[in-house]
């Protein structure tokens, strides 16, 4: 608890201690306007595309103590000159009688007292707004009248962020700046670059008049830079220097002489930063914004959103940390991946390398389906606009532009061009979509493939399902000496990079479970000729995958191109695989007794206090025939590192035999909202899940980094509701099917399904596992676990008694 604590009834996590061992961040807004705030105020905000319009500086490696991106300065007067200090700790680093950063869904909330001064900044974007507004509210909690003026400050970025940095030359030639004075001494300091004056303009502007500005950073820090963010010489004058920047280092400094605030006296001091076309155009939002009214009400807006989101899906377990958890901030960080992808945090800079990856998106659908259905179809509609005409998928594209590339397999030369399982991950996001929606039309929508002519106009389109189709016929296609799908540059393991022949055992499985879902939607549509076809691929890989690649204890992962197994016991190292056991099982191609060994081996040979390792034992050094795995030293990253997103798989698995008392403690293991006792291990934020803890092989076993934009989100948000307490939608209704530790009484969930409240009651007076033995609903029994769609905007009560222990099976 030496940084803070949970409050579950704020739905916020209260951090107590700014000296976070990293920084620790919320976001705001989504990929259309917002971005990451810091728990010290700092803001990395962008529009659209944090490449391509980005719009303030925040330079994540700087050390923690530095200004990044925005800041608030107070001051009053002392001695000859001013005290001043900023109240969000950070640049100034002044001593506080209080500090708390409320991090709450979708704002950030700093309180903190300095000098009597109380400040408390509530950092937002208005729901589908495209501005961050700063609600700050200062109070005299001294004894003594204080004379008290407020200096919010952003620095900007060159909108290519990237070029911010590798040109010096021509990004300080480029940008702007431009004082609007507005009625009643109120201003608008706008900023651009000079080739989009006309047509992007970054504006900060406030609700009270403003006595001076500055715009160039040189001259607010004064001394031609040799003063400091800490100690900005500027701000010892009276004024400020008026100047509109003609170039250089563009920032927005606008001081508010807020006068004599006596005690016990609040001052409200409203800030926003946006862009717009014109001041002109802006005018309305800006002077919406300058009402405290209508920002109290686009906050309740924003407040409602997150209610709505969260409330379909409420549990009640007997594990507080699994409830808060899954009611906040699991489910929150399932739409922050959503939003952002792989793209923008303080690990993924968003400098345009990346973007939005196919697989990672496809997987972060899956992951707020519950809550916001529409916003995962709008992806998935992207997404399949990356899909090749071949079935195959781009690896990535750029969410501004739709511009898309094959990742990290350009680098190597003569590499395969694509990853094996990418394509792949789309069938479970539309399926899921399905399940959730009953939106079948989906499937007839028709969007076309990603190759384009000269004109830029798609050569194919075709429905829905002809890309899932397409996705199918690709892999079934692409095989090599073992009939298993080819690796391609990498599977969902990136850093493993066989050369060109190479096989994945991962894909084989990820396309059986895809099959699985191809078999179901087709049989849901009474389409038999497909039941058949796709029957036929699954029995067929199944029997490939079984007769080549068990390792007598457990499955190997790969075949390289000569044919040789990677993640068997003849390796010396990399001998067991997690994705290698767990696949096997959620595919169904393993046998009960394979499934029950190749966990076993898990268990024994990979998992840790921490989380379950990648694989074992570390790669001791780079070896070029292996790849990206080998740059990582034994125990980081995918080489034999917690690599938490494979965790729910394992979990997914366990609860597939039955085994509900292992599949919690692997659960248990790694949730972040147990990390906060841990937190000198752990040191990211514990409010989310981190992409990565360092495995038992690296001296610094339990370090966590990478935190927020994870797969793990997704994929543990859906271990946990729809495998330990076993709520699954399916074509034909909600399932229940629950996998619990064996001592729970029960627990209950509220899920709300196709316009009905399913509040699930579930008992476990045996203290089993797993197995239904009755289901009423509303009172009445009904045959097996699948509970109707009732559509009818009405609760209905649905009461489950589990029995049969099947454990094992
Ligand atoms: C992170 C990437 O975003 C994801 O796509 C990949 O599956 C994992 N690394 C494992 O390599």
């Amino acid at each position: 608890m030496q940084y803070g604590y949970f409050d579950d009834e704020h739905r916020e996590y209260v951090i107590t201690n700014p000296k976070t061992p990293v920084k620790w961040i919320n976001y705001v807004g989504t990929l259309a306007f917002g971005g990451i705030v810091d728990h010290t105020g700092g803001a990395l905000i962008c529009k659209e595309d944090p490449a391509l319009n980005r719009i303030t500086k925040y330079i994540s490696q700087l050390p923690s103590s530095e200004f990044k991106g925005e800041t608030l300065y107070l001051r009053f007067k002392q001695g000859e000159g001013y005290k001043v200090f900023s109240p969000y700790f950070v640049p100034t680093l002044d001593r506080y009688d209080l500090y708390e950063c409320h991090v709450g869904l979708g704002y950030t909330r700093i309180v903190s007292e300095f000098y009597g001064i109380r400040t408390e900044a509530t950092i937002f974007v208005p729901s589908g707004g495209s501005r961050e507004i700063r609600d700050i509210r200062i109070t005299n909690v001294s004894d003594q009248p204080l004379e008290i003026d407020a200096i919010p400050v952003v620095e900007y970025t060159h909108f290519d962020a990237l070029k911010q940095f590798t040109n010096a030359d021509w990004v300080p030639q480029t940008v702007q700046s431009k004082a609007y004075h507005d009625e009643n001494g109120l201003l608008i300091l706008t900023q651009c670059a000079f080739m989009h004056k006309d047509t992007r303009i970054n504006t900060f502007t406030s609700n009270h008049p403003v006595s001076s500005f500055e715009s160039d950073r040189r001259w607010f820090l004064g001394d031609n830079e040799y003063g400091t963010w800490a100690n900005p010489l500027s701000l010892q004058q009276e004024k400020l220097g008026d100047y509109e920047a003609q170039r250089g280092d563009n920032i927005a400094a606008l001081l508010h002489r807020l006068g004599v605030i006596r005690p016990g006296q609040t001052t409200r001091l409203i800030t926003q930063l946006g862009q717009d076309e014109s001041v002109e155009k802006a005018l309305p939002v800006i002077n919406r914004y300058r009402d405290p009214e209508q920002v109290d009400r686009a906050f309740d807006e924003l407040a409602a959103f997150w209610d709505a989101y969260l409330s379909n899906m409420q549990v009640e377990t007997p594990d507080a940390n699994t409830n808060s958890l899954l009611n906040i901030h699991n489910p929150r960080q399932c739409y922050i991946t959503l939003n952002w992808s792989r793209y923008l945090s303080l690990y993924q800079l968003g400098f345009g390398a990346r973007g939005i990856g196919f697989r990672d998106s496809s997987q972060d659908v899956t992951g707020v389906l519950v809550g916001a259905p529409e916003d995962g179809k709008e992806l998935i509609h992207k997404l399949l606009q990356a899909q090749k005409r071949d079935g195959s998928a781009m690896h990535q594209f750029n969410p501004l532009t739709m511009v898309a590339n094959e990742g990290d397999s350009r680098e190597i030369e003569g590499a395969p061009r694509y990853y094996s399982d990418d394509h792949l991950w789309i069938v479970l996001a539309v399926t899921a979509y399905l399940k959730e929606t009953g939106d079948f039309a989906f499937l007839d929508e028709v969007l076309p493939y990603y190759e384009k002519d000269r004109e830029e106009h798609p050569f194919e389109s075709g429905t829905v399902l002809d890309h899932l189709r397409r996705a199918i016929e690709f892999t079934w296609n692409d095989v090599g000496a073992h009939g298993l799908p080819l690796l391609g540059f990498a599977d969902w393991n990136d850093t493993v990079n066989l050369r060109k022949g190479a096989e994945s055992l991962f894909t084989a499985n990820l396309f059986g479970k895809a099959l699985l879902e191809m078999i179901e939607l087709a049989r849901h549509l009474g389409d038999e000729e497909s039941v058949a076809r796709y029957s036929d691929y699954y029995e067929t890989m199944k029997r490939r995958v079984n007769e080549q690649a068990w390792d007598g204890e457990w499955y190997v992962r790969y075949f390289d191109a000569d044919g040789s197994p990677v993640g068997s016991h003849t390796n010396t190292a990399g001998q067991i695989y997690a994705n290698g056991q767990s696949w096997p099982v959620i595919s169904g191609f393993a046998s009960p007794e394979r499934a029950k060994a190749a966990l076993e081996a898990v268990y024994r040979r990979l998992n840790t206090r921490n989380g379950i390792k990648l694989s074992a034992p570390g790669y001791n050094g780079f070896d070029p025939t292996k790849g990206g795995i080998t740059t990582y030293p034994p125990g980081a990253k995918e080489n034999g590192g917690i690599f938490l997103h494979t965790n729910p798989w394992v979990i997914i698995a366990e609860t597939t035999v039955g085994n509900g008392d292992r599949a919690f403690e692997y659960y248990s293991q790694i949730n972040p909202v147990a990390k906060n006792d841990k937190i000198d291990e752990f040191e990211c934020e514990p409010y989310v899940y981190p992409q990565n803890i360092l495995g038992d092989e690296h001296p610094q076993f339990g370090l966590a980094r990478n935190s927020w934009l994870t797969g793990t989100a997704s994929w543990a948000y859906q271990a946990a509701t729809q495998y330990i307490l076993g709520v699954k939608t399916t074509y034909e209704g909600l399932q229940i099917n629950p996998c619990i530790p064996r001592q729970w009484d029960g627990f209950k969930v509220t899920r709300e399904f196709r316009g009905a409240v399913y509040q699930v009651v579930v008992r476990n007076p045996d203290h089993v596992c797993k197995g239904v033995k009755s289901v009423k609903v509303d009172g009445k029994e009904v045959a097996g676990n699948v509970v109707p769609v009732f559509e009818d905007g009405k609760t209905h009560r649905v009461e489950v008694i589990i029995g049969e222990d099947i454990q094992g099976c």
